[in-house]
């Protein structure tokens, strides 16, 4: 079944929606590093491999549909922040659009009866519930602890324990 042109160029824009989280998660990773918050670094550096995976799971599901795959330009990130939670804050912020846009694209495949591309998104509408909850998680524990220092470094050094795979 040929790719609706639609959805076929919704799946394309989501590549560059994948990087560019790819791309800002580094950055923020680069402003941990930078200030001595190695765990949170590590955190966003990690953060920023899963999304160049989901990046690369589109790229190949539009190749083994036989697709064009047509790279769109993703944006330079932000590099400066005024503090670990006004980091985590972009970072859902960044979350809520990648979940509308899966969700954008599950419409438009179910809309075209694309039941193959509505079974391969289902995988990112349970990811990105994960992936909001992870970063929610992330500021509340962040809210309860900046006035503190010495819990500030807990945070930071528990963070940088996080895992593959771990959501948090
Ligand atoms: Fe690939 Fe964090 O969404």
């Amino acid at each position: 079944m040929t790719l609706n042109e639609e959805l076929r160029d919704a799946l394309n824009a989501q590549i560059g929606m994948e990087f560019q989280a790819f791309y800002s998660y580094l950055s923020m990773s680069s402003y941990f590093e930078a200030n001595a918050w190695d765990g949170f670094a590590q955190w966003m550096a990690m953060q920023s491999g899963e999304e160049r995976e989901h990046a690369m799971k589109f790229y190949t599901y539009l190749l083994d549909r036989g697709a064009t795959i047509v790279l769109p330009a993703i944006e330079a990130p932000a590099y400066t922040f005024d503090s670990p939670l006004a980091v985590f804050k972009a970072s859902l912020a960044q979350e809520q659009k990648v979940t509308a846009a899966i969700n954008r694209l599950y419409k438009i495949a179910h809309d075209c009866d694309d039941y193959a591309t509505v079974s391969f998104l289902k995988w990112f509408v349970d990811e990105q519930v994960e992936e909001e909850k992870t970063v929610s998680d992330m500021i509340e524990k962040i809210k309860r602890a900046n006035a503190n220092p010495e819990a500030m470094m807990l945070l930071d050094r528990l963070a940088g324990e996080r895992q593959q795979g771990d959501e948090a």
